[in-house]
């Protein structure tokens, strides 16, 4: 028998997710049948979106059940194998996060060639979902052209701060905001951005985001909400477009909170707002690897990231997301 170990969720949290939330449970994984492999993981991911599944009515993907294991994306190698085209040792991706090891149908998970093998948890982040969010969110619906301004919330985070460097590299000029100087210095000095608010010093944000975008915003990137989106508002141009990618500010609250109070703007300047989800664009998976691998082969895109040790810490990485403790992708090495 193999034995794995997994994280459940054992109650549905109503504010700001605490530990015993959460169980760690050990169990004992099922004999390999045809067609099955044996994965371990190497890392796995944890991202904003998890704490909408914890929700009993999640909104776009389906809720985590209470006493059952949790998922989302990981990066592992086969063990065994029973099933034609894997071998021991092969590279695979999957959802079957929050977990050690387990068993799956091989048809469930995705082998890759990685670009590096020492940096095969760049495809939780860089080379995977929050990368493919930022590529698509940004060109495909941002339209971002030469010289335009694009605004990032959170931008020194997974999706964030590949927003900022995919702007650079169409010609953009990029402001971003972020929670402390030293995500600020990074951004600016490593990533290229021209200007970098730390929205927790910076008194009000609205009239910093003027100083920082005089001529006002062609496109910003919503990953944050609240003040954030209030303070777009008021500096985006006529015809600018509002790319909803997240509202993390909102994710945790008990009770709805208030919106911005200036929407009317909306009118006025001819705003188009367009929310989306990554998973509705996979169909441009290769073509956003493709575009990936070249830019990080040519050093046009960086990747920080921050590893949280063992699975017994993962739950603590997660609650992290919600109060900037991660510099970069967020991901726990198993
Ligand atoms: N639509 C999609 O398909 C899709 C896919 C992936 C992610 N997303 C969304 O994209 C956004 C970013 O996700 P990510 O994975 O890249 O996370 P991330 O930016 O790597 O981590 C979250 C960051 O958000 C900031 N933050 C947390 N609470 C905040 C608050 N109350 N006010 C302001 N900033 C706050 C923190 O950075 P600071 O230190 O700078 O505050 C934190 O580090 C999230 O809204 C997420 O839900 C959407």
């Amino acid at each position: 028998m193999t034995k794995a170990r997994e994280i459940h969720l054992v109650t549905r949290p109503t504010g700001l997710p605490e530990a015993d939330h959460f169980r760690l449970v050990e169990t004992e994984l099922p004999a390999l049948q045809d067609g099955q492999v044996l994965v371990n993981n190497l890392y796995m991911s944890v991202d904003p979106y998890m704490r909408g599944r914890m929700r009993e009515n999640a909104v776009y993907a389906a809720a985590y059940e209470l006493n059952k294991v949790m998922y989302g994306g990981a990066v592992g190698t086969v063990t065994e194998s029973r099933a034609s085209g894997l071998q021991p040792g092969d590279v695979v991706l999957s959802q079957c996060g929050w977990r050690d090891r387990f068993v799956a149908d091989a048809g469930t998970i995705e082998r890759i060639e990685p670009l590096d093998r020492d940096h095969l948890s760049w495809y939780l982040g860089t080379l995977g979902m929050p990368g493919m969010t930022a590529w698509v969110g940004l060109l495909k619906l941002g339209e971002p052209k030469p010289g335009a301004t694009v605004f990032v919330s959170a931008a020194s985070g997974a999706v964030g701060a590949n927003v900022c460097q995919i702007a650079r590299i169409k010609g953009c000029r990029v402001v971003g905001s972020v929670g402390s100087d030293a995500k600020a210095a990074w951004l600016r000095e490593e990533c290229g951005a021209d200007a970098v608010i730390n929205y927790r010093t910076c008194g009000d944000l609205t009239a910093a985001l003027a100083e920082a975008a005089p001529e006002g915003i062609d496109v910003y990137f919503e990953n944050v909400g609240g003040d954030h989106l209030q303070a777009a508002l008021a500096n985006m141009k006529p015809f600018g477009r509002i790319v909803a990618c997240g509202m993390i500010q909102t994710y945790n609250n008990a009770q709805p909170a208030a919106g911005p109070n200036n929407l009317m703007l909306i009118v006025g300047k001819k705003l188009r707002i367009q929310g989306f989800i990554v998973s509705d664009y996979m169909d441009l998976q290769d073509q956003f690897r493709n575009d990936m691998q070249e830019w990080i082969k040519s050093g046009r895109i960086k990747t920080r990231e921050t590893v949280i040790d063992g699975l017994d810490n993962a739950v603590g990485a997660f609650l992290q997301l919600f109060s900037g403790g991660n510099f970069g992708k967020m991901v726990v090495k198993i």
